[in-house]
């Protein structure tokens, strides 16, 4: 009988080794030509409440997407899990806060399924609330929650458990990459995994336009609260000064790319001190890139699939086919 498990990471990024890592790549962005920032850097406590808020905006349609894949097409997700593999654990990446991938997993317990969950997240504050909230929304779960980087995580989740992984990438984490990224992204995965391992990855779906930019500029200005959130962390731990009245932020979608963009622009000529030593200078209306959410069309999802070093297994869709979690198999 599984029974719940709470165990600590041995792997917790340390907070030094963290900050000068954030600290060097935001200078790095910021002194680039074209600046950016990465958005791995969204998600402290702060952009976990605004990205969960996101995810109840109206506007935000792909959360109620797949949380319909989740609540109504679980059993036949367990089952393509059964009839592709045995004796495996589920590995998410990116986890946030499971309000998804939860469903899944009560299915796998109600079938009976002897599993260890390992929900995996850069943010410790997710992990944090993932280990408070689990034992009471899924008793008996097994689980361990891993803090850091996704192969590294990965890697710690393959040392603790020798068992076949299920791996977990939803919500559309897959689009914040761009396509040769995403392309990168899943070769240096399928290296992390074994043949026969599953993958069951969330894919945004080209739709109209409008919609889409919509999803990313939402009328209560949640997404771009989480976008200026960004700079106010880095003016708290990095003892930054971005004056946030000074940016505007400016999403945009390329319907024939398929990439929906969001920047900051400056509003005027600016210096912003970084530390001590670190000064960056803005020329008004200069953009500063923020994040990509690509969308993919059936093809190129099955073209990554196969670049990648995976097999399609099954695709499951929401009733407007807005949106899709593919199964896919390590060759
Ligand atoms: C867009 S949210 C999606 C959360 C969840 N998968 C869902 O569908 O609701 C992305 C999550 O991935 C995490 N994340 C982003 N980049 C990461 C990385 N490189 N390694 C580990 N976690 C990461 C963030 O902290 C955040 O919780």
């Amino acid at each position: 009988m599984a029974h719940s498990t709470v165990i600590s990471t041995p792997a917790t990024v340390s907070r030094s080794r963290h900050t000068s890592t954030f600290y060097n790549d935001v200078v790095q962005g910021l002194r680039a030509q074209q600046k950016y920032l990465d958005p791995k850097y969204f998600y402290d406590a702060p952009g976990d409440v605004l990205f969960q808020q996101i995810m109840q905006c109206p506007e935000y349609y792909l959360t109620a997407c797949e949380m319909e894949i989740m609540q109504e097409q679980s059993a036949a997700i367990a089952a393509a899990f059964d009839e592709h593999a045995s004796d495996y654990d589920i590995v998410e990446l990116g986890a946030g806060d499971a309000s998804k991938s939860v469903h899944l997993l009560k299915q796998l317990l109600d079938n009976g399924v002897d599993y260890t969950y390992f929900p995996i997240d850069i943010s410790g504050n997710v992990i944090q609330l993932l280990e408070d909230s689990l034992p009471e929304s899924l008793p008996g779960l097994q689980f361990q929650g891993l803090q850091g980087e996704y192969f590294e995580m990965l890697k710690v989740a393959n040392d603790i458990s020798p068992k076949r992984k299920i791996i977990l990438f939803m919500g559309a984490n897959i689009g914040n990459f761009t396509p040769f990224a995403a392309r990168s992204f899943c070769q240096q995965l399928r290296r992390h995994m074994h043949p026969g391992d599953l993958l069951l990855t969330g894919f945004d779906l080209k739709k109209h336009p409008q919609l889409i930019l919509h999803a990313y500029n939402d009328d209560a200005g949640i997404t771009r609260e989480f976008n200026f959130n960004l700079l106010r962390r880095i003016n708290r731990e990095l003892d930054g000064n971005f004056d946030i009245s000074q940016f505007e932020h400016f999403p945009t979608y390329d319907p024939q790319t398929g990439s929906c963009k969001s920047y900051l622009i400056s509003l005027c000529d600016q210096q912003v001190r970084i530390g001590d030593n670190v000064v960056i200078k803005f020329r008004e209306n200069e953009p500063l890139y923020m994040e990509i959410s690509q969308k993919y069309d059936p093809v190129e999802i099955d073209q990554l699939a196969s670049l990648g070093g995976f097999a399609p297994v099954a695709r499951f869709s929401d009733h407007r086919n807005w949106f899709s979690d593919y199964l896919w198999q390590a060759i």
